[in-house]
């Protein structure tokens, strides 16, 4: 009964004590913010601290937790967190390329990997997986989430809880998950980071919520606070979001804390004046674990001394985190987590070697094949590989991937120079850096590119440009990366670009020239083999955007869900809804990514034309491989609501099934919509369905779909 043991320790405790473990510290070992705590040690030692994070190493949590454990006058072994985004020592791709896949199972696997790696290094809690719904690509911590959809997001919520949690907390194999940032932290204005998100009820239960939710629902042990306000107040002191629903609309169990030193942030905000009245916001909010900013431990003490603040409050908070140390077993065994052994036979093991390259491959998008120069021929002669992330090592594992080793990851170019035969001659050339601007390397890149039959360059972002605080107002390829591109084109070689960033970019020159595009976001510590699979047709792409390409910067917030308004677009017309100087269209739409196969779908079939309040509707499809190799095709349901007492999204998606597919081969694929796939805030903001007619569409991207339609009695 653990409720009556977490009751047996807290009647224990002195206010101080209680205090110490609603604080969080970091150790020296990492940075993820702007401040550092020196004498963490000293904390622990006195009692001041409930959970480290930036900490990890079976021997230096032993180390610490001994500090807890032996010197701490209740003994109360410490929590260790830390940031395992996409992987922990085996890096796999940035989340927003494993978001890509649309395989749901292949990303459950990836965080059960960084789970037990963790694990096996005294971690016990992830700050992951982040639910934030992001339709602004200048945010760079669009690289970090699933994209742009809901249902997708939601979808991929579930499987990275899962997966992290594994077999439930105390899972010695398995971390407690963090859903963050609690909330709308996506939709920050501008896209810049740390700003203000402001919006309708509608639009945040709708569009943003589902995804923090589904994680909750699946288990998630713990809750991060997001920098944003909403509505006028910080996330951190925000009691709708962290009171109201989370706790009681949702039914959390959990804990939450905030995110780094958000309390503190709440005076910059203007909503606090001064470190106690920041610290009496945040824990009346209904927030449990002071992050770093050491408020908690400053402040609420005199206040509930003062009679300012209800020691209930501290009391239920402390609840929350010693109920994840007993499940996580830690007052039966503090260094559960600590085995060397353990750890050495674990931390990149061949299989989570083999399973970072499976999930890197399958994360990859085919832009565009219009010359069909993918894929290429390993016999090829000679293969000029050309540009700044060609030879880059560092960059392949993306932002945060914070215990990752950039030395350890497989470069482009080691990845091709594997993949071809000993006679297939390979120059390398990097042509220019990341983000500078000078044009000195051409020369040799442009020698490299005439000696050889076919050129692939590896184009984009260093890592940095994405995760937190890199926001871009430009979403063009960084310094002259462009002009090297531009110049290579003409010497008539055929080229592939292979892309690595982390957030869509405008690249509207290789849309309208002879190039071929294969996005392979950042793809982890196994990029190079990886991306020589698909280069060389050892996996056939299959992934699909699951973010909206815009073709320029002044189109955002584009996103394929988008209202139809009341005008429109049409051509024709000048008063209809639509840009002067630019099309409204996309650069490439959501679900988009092509195969070295093709796929054609036959008539969209529905049970019945009519379903009742009570029924579901079964929608069929036919899909044929009409190509010459097997492939995998996500096929894609959405819906569309016609008319409702509110206006509904053009389309949205309501299903997907990833389908191999031999040459020539069709399957059948169906899928049932119930009641609470239509369901939707309706004027009064209750949650249900409305009667009315539906379109249903199938398809292979959100632009390019079969139709058909029913009736909701
Ligand atoms: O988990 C992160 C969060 O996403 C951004 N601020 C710092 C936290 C802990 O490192």
């Amino acid at each position: 009964n653990i409720a009556g043991r977490v009751d047996s320790v807290l009647t224990l405790m002195t206010l101080e004590e209680k205090i110490g473990q609603l604080t969080l510290f970091t150790s020296d070992i990492d940075v993820t913010g702007p401040t550092i705590r020196e004498n963490y040690r000293e904390d622990i030692k006195a009692g001041r601290v409930g959970a480290i994070f930036n900490a990890f190493g079976a021997d230096y949590t032993r180390k610490l937790q001994e500090l807890a454990v032996k010197e701490t006058r209740l003994h109360i072994p410490l929590i260790f967190g830390y940031d395992v985004i996409h992987g922990h020592r085996t890096i796999f791709p940035i989340p927003l390329g494993e978001a890509a896949s649309w395989d749901i199972a292949a990303m459950e696997q990836s965080a059960r990997v960084a789970g037990d790696e963790a694990s096996a290094q005294g971690l016990h809690w992830t700050f992951a997986p982040m639910c934030d719904i992001a339709r602004d690509p200048r945010w760079g911590r669009m690289a970090e989430g699933a994209g742009e959809d809901t249902y997708l997001g939601s979808q991929i919520a579930i499987a990275r809880v899962k997966g992290f949690q594994g077999n439930g907390i105390g899972d010695l194999h398995s971390v407690m998950a963090c859903v963050k940032h609690f909330a709308a932290y996506g939709a920050v204005q501008a896209g810049r980071d740390y700003h203000t998100t402001d919006m309708s009820d509608r639009m945040l239960r709708e569009v943003y919520l589902p995804p923090y939710k589904a994680a909750i629902d699946a288990g998630a042990a713990t809750v991060m606070t997001s920098f944003n306000e909403l509505d006028g107040v910080p996330a951190t002191g925000n009691k709708y979001l962290m009171t109201d629903i989370l706790r009681k609309e949702w039914n959390f169990k959990g804990f939450v804390v905030t995110d780094y030193t958000s309390i503190m942030e709440m005076i910059p905000h203007g909503i606090a004046e001064d470190t106690a009245s920041a610290a009496a916001l945040a824990l009346e909010a209904g927030v449990d674990m002071d992050m770093q900013a050491g408020f908690y431990n400053s402040s609420l003490q005199r206040l509930v001394k003062e009679g300012k603040l209800k020691e209930g409050l501290v009391n239920e908070a402390v609840r929350h985190i010693l109920t994840k140390k007993f499940e996580l077993g830690l007052f039966d065994d503090p260094y559960r987590y600590c085995n060397p052994e353990r750890e050495k036979a674990t931390i990149m093991k061949p299989e989570y070697l083999t399973a970072s390259r499976d999930v890197a491959r399958k994360s990859m998008v085919l832009l565009k094949n219009d010359q069909h120069v993918l894929p290429l021929s390993k016999t090829t002669r000679s293969i000029a590989v050309i540009g700044p992330l060609a030879d880059a090592k560092k960059e392949m594992i993306g932002s945060w991937s914070a215990a990752g080793e950039g030395a350890k990851a497989v470069s482009i170019l080691e990845g091709i120079k594997t993949a071809v035969t000993p006679s297939t001659k390979i120059v390398f050339a990097k042509g220019c850096n990341i983000n500078d601007d000078t044009t000195k390397g051409f020369a040799q890149a442009l020698q490299a590119a005439k000696q050889a039959d076919i050129v692939v360059m590896a184009l984009g972002e260093a890592a940095l440009m994405t995760g937190e605080a890199a926001s871009r107002a430009s979403l063009n390829l960084p310094g002259v990366q462009q002009q090297l591109l531009e110049a290579i084109y003409k010497t008539g070689k055929p080229i592939v670009v292979v892309l690595l960033n982390g957030r869509p970019l405008t690249i509207n020159w290789m849309t309208q020239n002879k190039v071929a595009v294969l996005e392979a976001w950042f793809p982890g510590t196994e990029a190079g083999h990886a991306v020589a699979d698909v280069l060389f047709g050892d996996y056939n792409p299959s992934g699909k955007l699951p973010v909206t390409f815009p073709r320029s910067v002044g189109q955002i917030p584009i996103f394929y869900n988008m209202k139809n308004t009341g005008r429109p677009m049409d051509p024709n017309n000048k008063y209809s809804s639509k840009y002067l100087d630019e099309s409204n269209a996309p650069l490439f739409p959501f679900g988009y990514g092509l195969s070295y196969t093709t796929f054609e779908y036959g008539d969209v079939q529905l049970n019945k034309q009519e379903i009742t309040q009570q029924e579901g509707i079964t929608i069929t499809c036919k899909v044929k491989n009409t190509g010459k190799r097997e492939g995998e095709e996500v096929v894609q349901l959405y819906v569309h609501d016609l008319v409702g007492s509110v206006t509904r999204p053009v389309k949205e998606l309501k299903g997907f099934k990833k389908v191999m597919l031999q040459p020539g081969e069709s399957k059948e694929i169906s899928f049932t919509l119930t009641q609470s796939d239509l369901s939707f805030y309706r004027r009064d903001m209750s949650f249900g369905t409305e009667p009315g007619k539906y379109d249903v569409f199938v398809g292979g991207n959100s632009d390019d779909l079969k139709k058909a339609s029913f009736t909701l009695k």
